[in-house]
């Protein structure tokens, strides 16, 4: 299963990269906004630093001739750009367009298999459905993964599911046991997901024991 980092901050993305832990980064318009930096100069930084699939998000939603225009304007960025597009018809038309033009795209704000069926009807590259927003709304965002992947792999669609909105580490697990594509992580999982306090305490002891035997 590949990891991407779920963020737009620069020096999380240049830790985790550094620790060559990530196969790439999504975005959107809030974690962008979080940041404070001009949109297009910062995707492009992302996409200096982490060689692999880049997801930039369209704003121009209204139309599919407008998402379009957008997603083409925004591929032209970078090679590694995967262009992001919310889970609307108008959304799955312009994906299906952009796909056969050679333009990668990622169908996010998914929280539901049908939509996940119609995303990979429609060629979507990558397809993110949001497991914690549904694990807020007392619904179980893992079945939904489950029941995805099962839709995917039984019609051989090429989509890569991406599991998003990962609130905990043991939802990584889960994800890459249930055999999802990618999982994205905000870089605080990241750090959550190594560390054990069996592991802090044994390395405590072994220095301990290292020191007194040296004595
Ligand atoms: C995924 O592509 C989204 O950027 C992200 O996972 C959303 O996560 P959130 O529900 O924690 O905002």
């Amino acid at each position: 299963m590949k990891l991407f980092l779920d963020t737009a901050n620069i020096s999380e993305i240049r830790a985790a990269n550094a620790a060559g832990l990530i196969n790439g980064v999504t975005t959107n318009p809030s974690l962008l906004a979080k940041e404070k930096l001009p949109i297009k100069e910062t995707i492009i930084e992302i996409c200096e630093l982490v060689d692999g699939p880049i997801s930039a998000e369209v704003l121009n939603i209204s139309t599919t001739e407008s998402i379009i225009a957008e997603a083409e304007d925004i591929a032209k960025w970078h090679r590694n750009i995967i262009v992001k597009i919310p889970c609307t018809l108008a959304g799955i038309a312009a994906a299906k367009i952009l796909e056969s033009r050679g333009i990668q795209t990622n169908i996010t704000l998914v929280f539901s298999a049908n939509q996940v069926l119609l995303a990979a009807k429609a060629n979507a590259s990558f397809i993110s459905p949001f497991v914690g927003r549904l694990d807020d709304v007392g619904e179980n965002g893992l079945l939904m993964i489950a029941n995805s992947l099962e839709i995917i792999r039984k019609h051989n669609f090429k989509s890569q599911i991406i599991v998003a909105s990962v609130r905990s580490p043991l939802t990584v697990v889960q994800a890459a046991q249930l055999g999802a594509h990618v999982a994205t992580v905000p870089y605080k999982i990241l750090e959550q997901m190594i560390k054990h306090p069996l592991t802090d305490a044994g390395i405590k002891k072994f220095e301990e024991d290292w020191k007194n035997a040296r004595l």
